[in-house]
């Protein structure tokens, strides 16, 4: 999505609100721009494509001014051009905005009645527009943009600026995240912590439907009615995180290998390994009182979800009803007693996954929430929070969040099934033991990464892909085939393997490679009978397994990856990791921007 930043400072801020964009790189974007006041005037340089380019601009052609505006878009209206990116100015006011406005159409053509002639194709224009015609009516720049933000319909997180009050940046949020950042003497506006790190980690978060009134000497916040409110000053987890890649090639290959720390991290935070036993973390719900667990979540999310669900349903018999959060926000599915809700982000900003919340919250449902960024949207509206201690993830790929999500879920689902008590003492104590030996195991399976680096080469000439996977390892075949489509662009599908008879065999030929994800399990032997028809039709297999696995699968393969022999409960977490270099190797070689794929964002909060 696209990334926001606004400095009222002290120095000229052009340079800085550069550097901070270039934090917000991980969101997504195809322009950028920057506008400042200096002498009272507005100057304003835009570019297509990455940051560099701005900065090449800005470098023949200098802003100066203590006050500006910076932006990165992600193009919904309009194609993405110079004349399309932010800021968006109109007469003494200038712009940038993240969201979408719904009501922009009447809104434009309104606005156009009046005489407004506009220069994009955005429905940000119409913002600048609007304020103007305030203005014109009389309105101070506060009171102006205040109207203006009335008669707004959809998802905006705004920055504002006007000629002639060169101390005076106006920000407004509904829907989209925007931090409020303090400083010495200046005070800044971000779309999130991790770009307001060089200037300081005192940040206060607006809350739907807020406001702010940005000057040198501090903010003040009002809710949409224009009455003043208070929000938390606080020190941001995200700013003091140093966000670079070291000495790996991509953020996602850095984060791929930070996997082992950060899942230790995680289940260290739900499990007392010392005792062997699940910690009594607070809940707002009693899992023993419950009839039904309504899971929702995005994309890689989502993926961990279905897997939490084998989980949860088979050790604490709990019934788990999941689905991606697009079609569970307007399924308006009939919500039965003693239940509870479970949302699951990386970002906690996905505005697909907040709607559900706030369905299941008018439902009068207890909500947790599963995210990575504690001070998220999705955080603070839900009644507990479980956090992924995967620190930042910048790679739009989710790798290091997704096997933290599992390793909650997982905790989750022993802490259900002892309050349950579908499991006693000691089987507690085993899984608890099992769950233990995850970090160990990542870091054993990185150490395959050069066997699946040289089978990335060969999996890069492939257009089409299928992966293969019974029981947990459904969604990890969906995950790797989620990994591979969105960086490297070949076209792959996660299908159940019992499935292949009812459809996808039809596809197999020595054109389109099979990924069998199957350790050696109770339902091993049903995934050897899907390779055999795969393999009776010329298909190629790559199968990940272990080492019983690939002693009595009895069937060619193009390859196998043998992983460690791994407890049950730990699998789908030692198993993505395989499936995520492949995806991850596949890329390089094909040469895709990895952590930027194209047309993706980090964190999609428009729905
Ligand atoms: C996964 O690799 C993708 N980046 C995407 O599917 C992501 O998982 C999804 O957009 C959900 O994001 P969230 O976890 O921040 O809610």
């Amino acid at each position: 999505m696209c990334g926001i930043v606004g400095i009222v400072g002290r120095a000229d801020v052009a340079p800085h609100i550069v550097d901070a964009l270039k934090r917000l790189e991980y969101r997504g974007y195809d322009s950028a721009g920057v506008a400042t006041i200096s002498d009272g005037a507005l100057g304003r340089r835009r570019a297509e494509g990455k940051l560099v380019n701005l900065e090449r601009r800005l470098a023949d052609e200098p802003l100066d001014g203590t006050i500006g505006i910076g932006h990165t878009r992600w193009a919904t209206h309009g194609v993405p051009n110079e004349a399309n990116a932010h800021p968006h100015f109109s007469g003494d006011v200038a712009v940038v905005h993240n969201g979408i406005i719904e009501n922009f159409a009447e809104l434009r053509a309104a606005l156009i009645a009046d005489g407004f002639e506009f220069h994009s194709q955005t429905d940000t224009e119409v913002i600048a527009h609007l304020i103007t015609r305030e203005l014109k009516a009389g309105k101070d720049p506060v009171s102006a943009a205040h109207a203006s933000l009335r008669v707004l319909r959809g998802a905006f997180a705004l920055a504002i600026m006007f000629r002639g009050d060169e101390d005076l940046i106006i920000g407004a949020r509904n829907g989209p995240p925007l931090a409020v950042g303090h400083g010495e003497g200046e005070m800044y506006l971000g779309s999130d912590a991790i770009a307001l790190a060089p200037f300081t980690n005192a940040i206060t978060y607006l809350e739907d439907g807020d406001w702010a009134v940005l000057r040198r000497s501090g903010v003040e916040i009002f809710d949409i009615e224009g009455s003043p409110v208070s929000r938390r000053r606080q020190q941001s987890l995200g700013t003091a995180y140093m966000v670079d890649k070291g000495n790996y090639r991509h953020f996602m290959e850095k984060e791929i290998y930070e996997q082992p720390e950060v899942v230790s991290h995680t289940l260290a935070n739900y499990l007392d390994f010392a005792n062997s036993k699940v910690k009594e973390f607070s809940l707002p719900f009693d899992f023993a009182k419950l009839d039904r667990l309504y899971v929702s979540a995005c994309g890689t999310a989502y993926l961990a979800g279905l897997v939490g669900k084998y989980w949860i349903e088979r050790y604490a018999r709990l019934p788990v009803d999941i689905d991606i959060a697009s079609e569970f926000r307007y399924r308006e599915l009939p919500i039965t007693k003693n239940s509870a809700a479970l949302f699951i982000s990386q970002s906690g900003e996905t505005a697909d996954t907040l709607a559900s919340l706030r369905y299941c919250r008018s439902e009068g449902l207890p909500i947790g929430a599963i995210v990575n960024v504690r001070e998220s949207t999705i955080a603070r509206e839900s009644d507990a929070v479980f956090p992924t201690l995967a620190g930042p993830e910048i790679g739009v790929a989710s790798t290091k969040a997704f096997t933290c999500q599992l390793s909650v879920l997982a905790a989750l689902a022993v802490r259900a099934a002892v309050a349950r008590g579908t499991v006693d003492a000691a089987q507690e104590a085993q899984l608890v033991r099992e769950l233990s030996e995850a970090p160990g195991l990542a870091h054993q399976v990185l150490k395959l990464a050069s066997q699946i680096e040289r089978l990335a080469r060969d999996l890069s000439q492939y257009k089409h892909v299928l992966y293969l996977g019974r029981d947990t390892n459904f969604p990890l075949a969906m995950e790797g085939a989620l990994k591979l489509k969105e960086i490297s662009y070949i076209h792959a599908e996660g299908y159940a393997a019992g499935e292949l008879k009812h459809g996808p065999i039809a596809l197999i030929d020595e054109k389109m490679p099979v990924i069998v994800i199957a350790p050696h399990d109770r339902i091993f032997e049903k995934t050897v009978s899907n390779m055999q028809e795969v393999a009776a039709r010329g298909g190629k297999i790559i199968l990940i397994t272990d080492a019983k696995g690939a002693a009595e699968s009895t069937v060619d393969t193009l390859a196998t990856i043998v992983v460690p022999d791994v407890p049950e409960i730990i699998s789908p977490i030692i198993y993505a990791l395989p499936i995520q270099l492949l995806a991850y190797y596949t890329a390089v070689f094909i040469g895709t921007d990895v952590d930027q794929p194209r047309n993706l964002a980090k964190s999609v909060t428009v729905e």
